[in-house]
């Protein structure tokens, strides 16, 4: 089985990166042939600061090293590296409704953000399915948000396999239920164009008055409160802490006594300590560079092996070659 995921260089990861799509993508590295990438080309669409998206891209290689990604079970690369999946998303345009691409829901809540777009943020699904086909990947695993784009590859897959001839493996999306939307501190979906994140490796004091800052109702501590498991620092904390501990807290909320800032405090110790093992890895990478850009170079020669004999197969089906 091989399995595939990418993550944008936009930004630092947060909560709802690692819950949503690193976890689930890293857990899947005992399962199949994993194959994970940064997608610099795509963060094209909406990053325009060359020297903001190498830096993004070198810190993103960083988490994932740091957060478990193995290289040596593991193949992990820079999209840009394997240019044969920019030629592959041509071919795959020509196949592609335009209507297909105008029901898209992340374009369509950029456009109703205001964000005046490019066309590349208008193909972005074409690329998307081009990174998922190349790889004859079986597997997708992503946050809910990306679900649409994967059913999207499928269909186009299909168009393109009717078309020209069985070509493509069509792949699955796989959502893990339990983390598929991680709120932010405001208790929308977190994300970094809400500015509601909490980093995963954010600084201590940034992050202590993020969770601490989260607004909670003006119920007192020792009124009971049957929706404690609507609450966010107890949705954030079952996250992050062992089940029979976030279990505990939530029945002193429900049972009343328990105060806001002390289950905010508890929240806090909690998402620290969980990610200190991978905190002190990720200092030890952060002073070994040449190792990190390593994995990625000897990531990106065996993607693209691959990633030829697909596009060949592709251009051959439909009579380029
Ligand atoms: P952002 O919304 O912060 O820009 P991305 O769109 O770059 O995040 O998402 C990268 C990956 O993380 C995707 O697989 C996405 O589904 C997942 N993801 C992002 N935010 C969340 C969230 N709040 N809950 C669950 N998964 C998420
Ligand atoms: N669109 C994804 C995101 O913004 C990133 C991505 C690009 C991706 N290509 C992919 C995810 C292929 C899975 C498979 O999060």
């Amino acid at each position: 089985m091989r399995i595939l995921s990418g993550i944008q260089p936009s930004g630092a990861l947060h909560l709802g990166n690692y819950f949503g799509m690193m976890k689930p993508a890293l857990e899947l590295q005992e399962q199949g042939e994993a194959f994970y990438f940064i997608a610099n080309y795509h963060s094209m669409t909406s990053l325009f600061d060359a020297v903001e998206r190498r830096q993004n891209t070198l810190d993103v290689a960083l988490d994932f090293l740091a957060c478990g990604l193995d290289p040596k079970k593991t193949v992990f690369f820079k999209q840009s590296d394997v240019p044969e999946v920019a030629e592959l998303t041509w071919l795959l345009t020509t196949v592609t409704p335009m209507g297909l691409l105008e029901r898209a829901h992340s374009y369509k809540d950029k456009i109703a953000k205001g964000i005046s777009p490019n066309h590349g943020l208008f193909a972005y699904p074409v690329l998307m399915a081009a990174d998922i086909l190349i790889y004859d990947s079986n597997l997708v695993p992503v946050g809910r948000d990306q679900k649409q784009h994967v059913e999207m590859t499928r269909d186009i897959a299909i168009k393109f396999n009717e078309t020209y001839g069985q070509t493509f493996v069509i792949p699955e999306p796989q959502i893990r239920e339990e983390a598929a939307v991680v709120p932010g501190v405001d208790g929308q979906k977190m994300s970094k164009s809400y500015g509601n994140t909490i980093e995963i490796f954010g600084d201590e004091k940034a992050a202590r008055k993020k969770i601490m800052g989260i607004v909670m109702d003006s119920r007192t501590p020792q009124e009971p409160k049957p929706d404690a498991d609507k609450n966010l620092a107890i949705q954030l904390l079952k996250l992050v802490a062992p089940a029979d501990v976030a279990k505990d807290f939530e029945d002193q909320l429900r049972a009343g006594g328990l105060g806001y800032g002390d289950l905010k405090k508890a929240l806090f110790e909690h998402y620290w300590s969980y990610f200190a093992a991978a905190r002190a890895a990720r200092a030890e990478l952060a002073a070994n560079l040449d190792y990190v850009h390593q994995v990625l170079r000897g990531g990106a020669a065996k993607a693209r092996a691959l990633a030829q004999q697909v596009l060949k197969r592709a251009k051959v089906a439909s009579g380029l070659e």
